[in-house]
């Protein structure tokens, strides 16, 4: 990435490479199955109110930071104020803790990929086909070797500018059929339950819980917290206007996840018929509520071949910026040569990734406070780690550097109409909520809460 510092040559070019490392896993795959999980339409109305409030604010900030600098996450906050430098130190921990898992899940989607290629679309919609695969060892480990071994060739060959251009053509494609896919599903008998779920909010199921896992996908969904948008900041132009890179960022990244609820939730109405158990059937969700929908299409086979392609796109481009990121902190820190970089990140990744992979398997009695490896890794970063940093970043922000920096960084060319918003809610909303919903979150943890 340093190699490339400023090759966005506009604003086009950034904000779809922004988009394409925020969506990923965390919008088709993620998403849906946390909407079903806490209550629908109030889950969808409380994050769209944090996309507009603290996510605006923080990839703001994030983004203003690193072009301010010209630095990726370390740096730049080192070069701000020196005394916050551990704050960066904190976010790059977050992608080493993600890229693991993430590779796994990516390795299930290459074997859906695979699965409908080869046409056994009708065995990939039985209800045991997901099950019975994750819990065995040796094949869900050459799905996941493939997918990180892929990651780490495209990252050590550097081909960044090809995965941009390809973007350029996957992402719009990716609209096209998340939205044909999504009208599918919701055009199916007795799919409006699911609609009506999935928009109406329902209050008396909003709960702390439910902020706080909307907050975590939110982060999650769009790199947030984790140093990701402060380098992509400092390859962006100076004239290339912030509020409107970054709206539009938010646009593309909440629009495909809604249209993913919207593909998954009316489908599990139709086939589960929306029972508790259902709706919180977790990770699983998408892979064994799609596959039914695309068994009932016409042409379903060739359509899961796409959908699950696109997927897969997706994610890689997420999981390569999620590498990238730990490779060039490996090489910057340890003074490794690019190559030996990738090897250790890879190696690791991979040791870390088989706990995961192998906790649903033949070690799913082993339980961290309570949940398997994936699920516990999954919390570290989304509900402890990525809250302490955007805690921390609100207050270096609000406190130590000034939102007027912020301001004064995104009005070089252009106009900040939300400033105010923007300053409201790095200096006194984000921190106070996420303070409240870190506390609340560990608390109930650790079994000392019930939320
Ligand atoms: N935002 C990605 C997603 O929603 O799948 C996940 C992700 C990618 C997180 C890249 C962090 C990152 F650096």
């Amino acid at each position: 990435m340093t190699e490339n510092r400023s090759s966005f040559t506009g604003k086009l070019g950034f904000v779809l490479a922004a988009a394409g490392s925020a969506v990923g896993l965390g919008n088709i795959w993620r998403f849906p199955y946390l909407a079903a999980k806490y209550g629908g339409g109030i889950f969808l109305l409380v994050y769209i109110i944090l996309t507009v409030t603290f996510g605006f604010a923080l990839m703001m900030a994030e983004i203003a930071i690193g072009r301010k600098t010209g630095l990726s996450a370390i740096g730049a906050f080192q070069k701000l104020n020196k005394k916050y430098s551990f704050i960066g130190y904190l976010a790059a921990i977050v992608p080493a803790i993600i890229l693991p898992y993430y590779s796994v899940i990516g390795g299930w989607v290459v074997k859906y990929l695979y699965t409908f290629l080869i046409g056994q679309t009708s065995m990939a919609a039985q209800d045991a086909f997901f099950g019975s695969f994750i819990s065995q060892t040796a094949e869900p480990i050459v799905w996941f070797m493939i997918f990180i071994g892929a990651t780490a060739l495209i990252v050590l060959c550097g081909v960044e500018k090809g995965v941009e251009k390809v973007s350029k053509i996957m992402m719009p494609v990716l609209v096209v059929l998340s939205l044909f896919i999504a009208i599918y599903s919701v055009c199916m008998p007795g799919a409006m339950a699911g609609v009506k779920y999935y928009f109406l909010p329902d209050f008396s199921k909003f709960s702390v819980t439910t902020v706080l896992a909307a907050m975590g996908q939110l982060f999650y969904s769009m790199s947030l917290a984790m140093g990701i948008m402060i380098t992509y900041g400092s390859y962006m132009k100076k004239e290339v206007s912030l509020e409107s890179s970054v709206t539009q960022i938010e646009l593309f990244d909440t629009g495909i996840a809604i249209c993913a609820g919207l593909m998954i939730i009316p489908a599990v109405f139709v086939f589960s018929g929306g029972t508790p158990e259902a709706l919180g059937a977790g990770p699983s969700l998408m892979f064994v509520t799609l596959p039914k929908v695309f068994e009932t299409m016409v042409g379903g086979t060739f359509i899961g071949v796409m959908f699950f392609l696109l997927v897969l796109f997706a994610a890689l481009t997420s999981s390569i910026s999620l590498m990238e990121t730990v490779v060039s902190i490996v090489c910057d820190k340890f003074k490794l040569s690019r190559k030996l970089s990738c090897l250790v990140v890879f190696v690791f990744s991979v040791a870390v990734g088989l706990l995961s992979l192998l906790g649903y398997g033949i070690w799913d009695h082993i339980k961290i406070l309570g949940m398997q490896f994936l699920d516990f890794f999954d919390f570290i970063s989304n509900s402890v780690l990525m809250p302490i940093v955007a805690f921390l970043t609100s207050i270096f922000v609000g406190y130590v550097i000034k939102p007027q920096t912020i301001i004064e960084e995104a009005e070089l060319y252009n106009k900040f109409r939300r400033k105010h918003l923007f300053s409201f809610v790095i200096k006194y909303l984000a921190p106070i909520c996420i303070v409240l919903i870190l506390v609340s979150s560990v608390l109930s943890a650790f079994g000392l809460l019930t939320i």
